[in-house]
C-alpha cells in the first residue's frame, strides 16, 4: 500500500495535489453533527462519549473523503483532567474554574492522574484507528500550553488574554508553575493518544499571536519545543503539526525552533508570504480564509486556487486559517475541496 498523503506531505514530499483537511471539520455547519450533539445532550457529554465522538469525527470522512480525520474532542479536557470544573455556556463558550495563585496551582491533580478523566478520548481513537478508511491519517491534538493557560487564568475566553499577561507580570512563579505543569501532562496526554493510534499529533496554540518578543520565545516556543522533543524520544517518527496562530513574523523558522514537521499558517498572512518566508523551512499547512465557506461564489474558488498555487514548490498540507464556522455552508466545503483536487 502506498503511504497515506498526509503523512508523505509531512515528510517533505511535494505532491500534484496538495492532501486536504479543515479545522473543526466536525462540527455545527453539518446537521448530521447537530443530530447527534443533541443525542449526547451537551457538548461536553459528546466528548466523553467515545461512540458518538468517533461517529462526529467520521461524519465529515464520510461526506467530503477528506485526507486526515481530527479527533473529536477540545483543548479544555486536558485542564479540566487536571481539577478546575468545566463547563459550557451555550452561544458563549467555555467557563473554568480560575487557576491563578500559586497555592491553586499546587493544588492541581498531579499529571498521571489525567487518565483517570480522559480515558474515554483515548477510546475513541481506538475506535477511530479501526473504523477509519485505510487511506485518511488520523491526527490527535492538544492545546498548547500557553493557551491552556489563558482558559486557566481567565476562566474563559478573552479578547487580549489579559488576565494571563496579568498573571505572567505580577506572579511570574505561579504563571510559570502552571505553564510547566500543563507542558508536562500534555505530553502524557498526547503520547496515550498516540498509543491508541493517532499517526500525527497537532498542538493548538491559538493564542501564541499575543505573545511578543522574550514572551513568544519563553511560552510559545520553548514549551512546544520540549513537548515535542519529548514525543518524539517516546515515539520515534512522529509527525507533529504546530499552529502558533497569528504568530506572524514568529511563523519563520518555527517549526525547526521546535522541532515539528509542520507549521499551520492562520489567514491573517498572505499565501505568497508564507510560501516565500516559511515554506523553505519545511511542510506547511493552511491557509484559505474560514469566511469563503460561509461566502462561498467565484471569490471561494479564486482564493482556494490562489492557496493551491502558492504552495506549489514546496511540500503542502491544504486546511483553512481558523476553524471553520457555524454558519458555513456545507456546499462551500465540498466547492473548495473540488477546486484543489482539480486546481
Ligand atoms: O477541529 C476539530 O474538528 C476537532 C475538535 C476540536 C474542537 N475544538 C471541537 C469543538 C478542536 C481541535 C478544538 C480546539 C479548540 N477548542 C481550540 C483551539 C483551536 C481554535 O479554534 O483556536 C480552542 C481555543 C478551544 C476551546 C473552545 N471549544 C472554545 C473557545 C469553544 C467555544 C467556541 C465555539 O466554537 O462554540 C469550544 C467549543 C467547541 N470545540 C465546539 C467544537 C465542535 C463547538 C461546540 C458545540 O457543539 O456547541
Amino acid at each position: 500500500m502506498t503511504e497515506k498523503t498526509i503523512l508523505r506531505a509531512l515528510k517533505g514530499e511535494i505532491l500534484p495535489t496538495p492532501p486536504i483537511w479543515m479545522m473543526r471539520q466536525a462540527g455545527r455547519y453539518l446537521p448530521e453533527y447537530r443530530a447527534t450533539r443533541a443525542q449526547a445532550g451537551d457538548f461536553l457529554s459528546l466528548c466523553y462519549n467515545p461512540d458518538l465522538a468517533a461517529e462526529v469525527t467520521l461524519q465529515p470522512i464520510r461526506r467530503y473523503g477528506f485526507d486526515a480525520a481530527i479527533l473529536f474532542a477540545d483543548i479544555l479536557l486536558l485542564p479540566q483532567a487536571l481539577g478546575p470544573k468545566l463547563w459550557f455556556v451555550e452561544g458563549e463558550g467555555p467557563r473554568m474554574e480560575t487557576t491563578t495563585t500559586m497555592a491553586q496551582v499546587q493544588a492541581l491533580k498531579p499529571i498521571e492522574a489525567i487518565h483517570d478523566t480522559l480515558s474515554p478520548v483515548y477510546e475513541t481513537v481506538k475506535i477511530l484507528a479501526r473504523e477509519l478508511p485505510k487511506e485518511t491519517t488520523l491526527i490527535g491534538f492538544a492545546g498548547a500550553p500557553w493557551t491552556v493557560a489563558t482558559y486557566m487564568i481567565a476562566g474563559r475566553g478573552s479578547k487580549n488574554q489579559g488576565a494571563a499577561h496579568v498573571l505572567k507580570a505580577s506572579d511570574r512563579a505561579a504563571f510559570v508553575a502552571l505553564i510547566d505543569i500543563i507542558t508536562d501532562a500534555t505530553v502524557l496526554y498526547l503520547s496515550e493518544q498516540v498509543k491508541a493510534g493517532a499517526e500525527v499529533v497537532k498542538l493548538f496554540d491559538s493564542w501564541a499571536g499575543s505573545l511578543k518578543g522574550a514572551d513568544f520565545t519563553d511560552f510559545a516556543l520553548k514549551p512546544a519545543a520540549k513537548i515535542i522533543a519529548a514525543l518524539k524520544t517516546l515515539h520515534p517518527g512522529l509527525p507533529v503539526i504546530a499552529f502558533p496562530r497569528e504568530a506572524g513574523e514568529g511563523y519563520v523558522g518555527f517549526a525547526k525552533a521546535v522541532g515539528a514537521d509542520c507549521v499551520a499558517i492562520d489567514n491573517s498572512v498572505t499565501p505568497e508570504w508564507a510560501a516565500e518566508h516559511v515554506q523553505p523551512g519545511g511542510c506547511v499547512q493552511g491557509n484559505l480564509s474560514p469566511v469563503h465557506m460561509v461566502t462561498g461564489g467565484d471569490d471561494l474558488v479564486r482564493e482556494t486556487r490562489r492557496v493551491v498555487d502558492a504552495f506549489r514548490k514546496g511540500p503542502h498540507i491544504f486546511n483553512l486559517g481558523h476553524g471553520i464556522t457555524p454558519d458555513a455552508d456545507p456546499d462551500n466545503v465540498q466547492r473548495m475541496i473540488d477546486t484543489v483536487r482539480s486546481a
